[in-house]
């Protein structure tokens, strides 16, 4: 096929039965946040660019791997990257502060990054998120955690594990950048090109390189620099977690890819995607708000990629039942009147489209379905033939005897 016709790098075709499992999952991540309280906003695929500068403009994600054009009318925009800023400005374009507090909504849909594609990251993906606005304590961050813990194990994943950390906020985080920058700068040389660039911009997530790693084993870590109120306020959530039986492993170089966090930083792990991949991540990000000219609102949140659940977790795929109603020759609009109505009742039934004889119709049948109902002459006297077709059973019943063998099946 010629390339131009095929799908853009990093995006997937999702088809059956794979794209039943994702709307399956996508399905559980709704049911546990409507059991904690979190309702559903939809926001649009697209942004102005500018809302997408609040998530960081140091960060991977803005800096070089935006989907962004300008369209016909001369708009920038940017398919969003992530669900946080989006949501954010909705929550002040809408008036959602006015809400009682805590405002707790979730969102889902895909999102865009140009990432390199491997295995679990895609250019094109699905984000389950929530997010917790007008809460600054601990109990809050504990909640958020516990959604992301309850989800997993909705879908059968059990004991994931935390990893957990505090990078501070405006009070302490500049202390702690400091003591950073006194560190790196000597070093700087032996850095890698990302690094020299990060000490300019966010040496922060210097702690998050892949290449450097020796230098940050001796490097500070946030945790030795929180202030008073951040140091409680994690101390508290450890002790939130470890009372709710939560496994947590405190990270002390967890600083993550996105520039609005602040205090708590956290990701979930779990052995069956191996450990070279986070399964969710989230974290605290109190500034975000105001930065959208709305009020100061505290907030904590996560997101997860669906694909990587599913990744995650074995599921059976049920195949979809689906009866099918074929027809003696004159007596095709009768069973596709017949569908009709056993679809009414909720039940998945298919007609003959095809104009095909009863014959060609059965040989049909046995690759899709496992109950043929045969509409013919025994219509005139409210009778169907029901045909099982693993056993090859056939009886000719009553049409409310047909419906109920279907209903029972
Ligand atoms: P993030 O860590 O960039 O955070 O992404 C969260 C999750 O989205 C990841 O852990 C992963 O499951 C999924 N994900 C990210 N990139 C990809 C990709 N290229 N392919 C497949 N899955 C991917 C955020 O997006 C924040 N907005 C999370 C948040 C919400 N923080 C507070 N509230």
């Amino acid at each position: 096929m010629d390339s131009r016709y095929q799908r853009p790098t990093g995006t997937r075709d999702v088809l059956p039965p794979a794209s039943e499992q994702l709307h399956e999952v996508q399905d559980r991540a709704l049911k546990v946040a409507r059991l904690f309280g979190y309702a559903l906003v939809d926001t649009p695929i697209l942004e102005q660019s500018a809302v997408f500068m609040k998530v960081g403009e140091t960060s991977d994600i803005v800096q070089k791997e935006r989907y962004q054009f300008q369209d016909a009318g001369g708009d920038d925009l940017t398919l969003r990257p992530e669900g946080t800023a989006g949501m954010a400005r909705a929550i002040v374009e809408n008036g959602l502060y006015n809400e009682p507090m805590p405002l707790k909504l979730c969102y889902t849909g895909p999102m865009f990054r140009r990432e390199k594609p491997q295995a679990n990251r895609y250019r094109q993906f699905t984000q389950f998120g929530i997010e917790l606005y007008g809460a600054d304590t601990p109990e809050s961050d504990a909640e958020v955690i516990d959604v992301a813990v309850s989800l997993v194990s909705e879908l059968g994943l059990e004991n994931p594990m935390v990893r957990l950390n505090s990078i501070g906020c405006a009070v302490c985080r500049p202390n702690f950048r400091q003591a950073l920058l006194n560190y790196y700068r000597p070093l700087k040389e032996n850095l890698c090109d990302d690094c020299q660039r990060r000490m300019d911009q966010n040496p922060l997530r210097m702690l998050d390189c892949k290449v450097d790693v020796v230098y940050k084993e001796k490097a500070p870590t946030p945790v030795d620099y929180l202030c008073q109120d951040c140091s409680d306020h994690f101390v508290r959530l450890r002790e939130l977690l470890t009372a709710w039986e939560i496994r947590v492993e405190i990270d002390k170089f967890l600083v993550r890819g996105l520039d609005y966090y602040t205090r708590t930083v956290f990701e979930l792990w779990h052995d069956t995607l191996g450990y070279g991949i986070a399964l969710l991540a989230g974290g605290r990000y109190d500034g975000l708000l105001g930065q959208f000219q709305g009020p100061d609102l505290p907030a904590v949140g996560f997101a997860v990629g669906l694909e990587r659940l599913v990744a995650a977790i074995e599921m059976p795929v049920r195949p979809q039942k689906i009866v099918y109603v074929a027809h003696a020759p004159n007596f095709q609009q009768q069973s596709l009147a017949f569908a009709r109505e056993l679809r009414k009742r909720g039940l998945a039934a298919q007609g003959d489209l095809m104009q095909r004889s009863l014959k060609a119709q059965l040989r049909d049948a046995a690759k899709r379905s496992e109950i043929v109902i045969i509409v013919g002459r025994e219509w005139e006297e409210g009778q169907v033939v029901v045909k099982i077709l693993e056993s090859g059973e056939q009886n000719t019943v009553s049409i409310p005897q047909a419906i109920q063998a279907i209903e029972g099946s």
